[in-house]
């Protein structure tokens, strides 16, 4: 007699298959993260998009709002048109203020002057706003 009986190889077989069990979950945990960092994102574009109502931006005036996480300003320089920067000068990244009576950006940290189409008109920052893409739907204005 080796020692082994059948209730033992029951009892090992069961452990084996609760082991095998226990080692596919926390696997399956491990592996998780990576798979969801390395799937595509659907539907991410539209998700990134802002949808602001045209009644928020005056004929004239600027409506600051979030953009992907950064504060980003939309204008309406003529009746129905309108444009979108990102709010953040080029310089050292401070938040410009839109002047209605200039009709240009001031940035308070430097004095740096942007025009209403992003243009630097003075101070220091080295590049023009970043502009942001923008479509108009009904009443809506979609940014991104
Ligand atoms: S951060 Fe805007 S001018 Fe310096």
């Amino acid at each position: 007699m080796n020692g082994k009986s059948p209730e033992f190889a029951r009892r090992r077989a069961f452990l084996g298959t609760l082991l095998a069990g226990i080692g596919a979950v926390l696997g399956a945990a491990a592996l998780y993260p990576v798979w969801r960092f390395l799937a595509p994102r659907k539907g991410a574009e539209a998700q990134d998009q802002v949808a602001l109502s045209r009644d928020q931006v005056p004929l004239g005036g600027a409506h600051f709002f979030n953009f992907r996480g950064r504060p980003a300003v939309v204008l309406q320089t003529r009746a129905g048109h309108f444009t979108a920067f990102s709010a953040v000068c080029t310089h050292l990244g401070c938040v410009i203020q839109w002047q209605a009576a200039e009709q240009r950006f001031l940035c308070p940290c430097h004095a740096g002057l942007f025009s209403a189409d992003g243009t630097v008109l003075g101070g220091p920052p080295p590049r023009p706003l970043e502009s942001l893409a923008v479509t108009l739907r009904d009443d809506q204005i979609l940014v991104g």
